[in-house]
């Protein structure tokens, strides 16, 4: 996941940049659980879904910059899409 998601701690044979890629689904209910925010990614540095998906570096960087790349309206589509799942 890039250099900014590399923690420097590995865990079995995952380079210390790998993480697992987590399931989204259920996405839009985690601030009910967590006091009405988003800690999302591995150590929940993410405080909303976009965040997240701006932090995708690496194999997924691409996938990072389409995103930012869409319209604010299009955006906005995925991410209400994102926590309907
Ligand atoms: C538009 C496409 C994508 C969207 C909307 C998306 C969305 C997300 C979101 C919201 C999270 C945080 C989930 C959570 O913490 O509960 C996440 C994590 C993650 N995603 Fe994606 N993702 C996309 C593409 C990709 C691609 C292409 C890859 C891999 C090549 C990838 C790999 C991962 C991994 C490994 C994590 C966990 C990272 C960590 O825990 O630090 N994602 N993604």
């Amino acid at each position: 996941m890039g250099p900014g998601l590399d923690d420097g701690y590995t865990e079995g044979t995952a380079k210390t940049s790998e993480w697992r890629t987590t399931p989204l689904w259920g996405l839009g209910l985690a601030p009910g659980v967590q006091g009405g925010n988003y800690y999302l990614l591995h150590d929940g540095r993410a405080h909303s879904i976009e965040q997240a998906i701006q932090m995708h570096g690496g194999e997924a960087s691409a996938s990072a910059g389409r995103f930012n790349s869409l319209s604010q309206t299009d955006r906005g589509a995925l991410v209400t899409f994102l926590k309907s799942l």
